[in-house]
């Protein structure tokens, strides 16, 4: 039995040659939080030069190319002063929630890569204008969901695809915190007017890629979605009462929790809950369940796209029903890194964006409806428009 578990120990990466001789002229649009790892992941790469930034707080990309040693990128007050001012290969975006999509839209419409931090967008029509632009422009958008390039994910979908589990007619995922409203270096998570949504936007998008992912995208058909502000709009939080933030009870506008039924193409039934905040450790582990077995994977206190512990596969041996247990892969992959990596590699090839907007599209919907059907209260049917 060790000698078959030791297979999943080293996952066969796809061996590629990549030309990487030409020297990729990089942008980067936001330089808040998570602008702070795309910068360090490109220092790395001796085949990018980061030539400017944007922001539209006055100084801070200025602050932001000091602080990371970098001398000579050009600094713009919005998106598109830099793009109309700049000849770039490629640009991360790095903004909060409400600009990603007018922001990747007019890069692509200046001719200009685009990693897009996740959430793609906010709503199904702004991913959909997303893609008739990525299309009409020939350049790629990969988003920005890391946790693809963790082994451990790589195994989840390894496991489904090999068919071990038969077909999959049921999954239950999310997770989340129980104190853990964002808020470590401003607003801009909590705010309507910038997050635009909330626990969804920040990691229940994981949760959803993880196993969308690994059972290969199909289309949502119909949607029930609840979202609720219960913890987030209360000056008795716990988490802004610690931190001295009670007035942040007045700026919140976007959910702190969520939970929806949806009615997946191939027959497939999907769980989902987030939670930002809530009186429980957890809202349960991940389960996919298929006709011949099931997978467990373990959630974690902070969901935010690993996995808690050993994988569980259940299924029949003989008759009889038997658990394995798959050790998790004790990885030193930097994904933040890998995410990067990935999306210079496919600048260079021409080759598609490693994770592609045609899937990443089906998770918008889904939080996009949920919110949806949480205001008309009731099931909706998903309808996407023609791309
Ligand atoms: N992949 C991850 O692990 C991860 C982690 C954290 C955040 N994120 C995502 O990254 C995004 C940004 O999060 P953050 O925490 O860095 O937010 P942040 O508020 O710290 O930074 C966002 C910055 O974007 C700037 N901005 C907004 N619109 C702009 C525009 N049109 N032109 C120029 N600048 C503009 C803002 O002024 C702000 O400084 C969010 O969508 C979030 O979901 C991803």
């Amino acid at each position: 039995m060790a000698n078959d578990l030791d297979k999943f120990k080293e996952l066969k990466q796809d061996e590629k040659v990549v030309d990487r001789s030409k020297k990729l002229k990089i942008g980067i649009i936001g330089t808040g939080w998570i602008a702070g790892s795309h910068i360090n992941a490109y220092k790395k790469c001796d085949d990018v030069e980061i030539v400017a930034g944007a922001d539209l707080v006055p100084g801070k990309a200025e602050a932001f190319f000091k602080e990371h040693g970098i001398e000579n990128a050009r600094c713009y007050p919005d998106h598109k002063s830099m793009l109309d001012n700049e000849e770039l290969d490629g640009v991360s975006i790095c903004t909060y929630n409400k600009t990603h999509a007018e922001c990747t839209i007019y890069a692509l419409k200046k001719g200009v890569h685009v990693l897009l931090e996740k959430p793609m967008c906010v709503t199904t029509e702004e991913a959909v204008e997303i893609m008739k632009a990525e299309k009409e422009s020939g350049k790629i958008v990969s988003v920005g969901f890391q946790p693809r390039f963790d082994p451990n994910m790589k195994l989840v979908k390894q496991i489904v695809q090999s068919g071990e589990l038969g077909k999959i007619y049921y999954i239950q995922t999310g997770g989340g915190r129980r104190v853990g409203i964002p808020f470590p270096f401003g607003t801009t998570f909590i705010d309507k007017n910038t997050g635009v949504i909330g626990a969804m936007g920040d990691i229940g998008c994981y949760s959803l890629d993880m196993v969308l992912n690994a059972i290969g995208y199909p289309k949502p058909l119909t949607v029930t979605g609840y979202t609720s502000d219960f913890f987030g709009k209360s000056k008795n939080y716990s988490g802004y009462i610690k931190s001295g933030k009670t007035a942040y009870a007045d700026i919140f506008g976007v959910d702190d929790f969520a939970a929806a039924f949806v009615r997946l193409e191939g027959d497939i039934i999907l769980d989902f809950r987030i939670s930002w905040a809530m009186h429980l450790d957890t809202p349960g582990d991940t389960i996919i369940l298929g006709t011949k077995g099931g997978l467990r994977i373990p959630s974690t206190e902070c969901w935010n796209g690993s996995i808690g512990g050993d994988l569980v596969v259940y299924h029949d041996c003989a008759g009889e029903p038997v658990q394995t247990s798959i050790p998790m892969i004790k990885s030193t992959v930097n994904c933040f890194d890998e995410k990067i990596r990935s999306f210079l590699d496919a600048i260079h090839t021409g080759g598609e964006a490693p994770i592609p907007t045609s899937q990443i599209l089906y998770n918008q919907t889904i939080i996009d409806y949920i919110v949806k059907s949480s205001e008309a209260g009731k099931e909706l049917k998903v309808e996407i428009p023609e791309i």
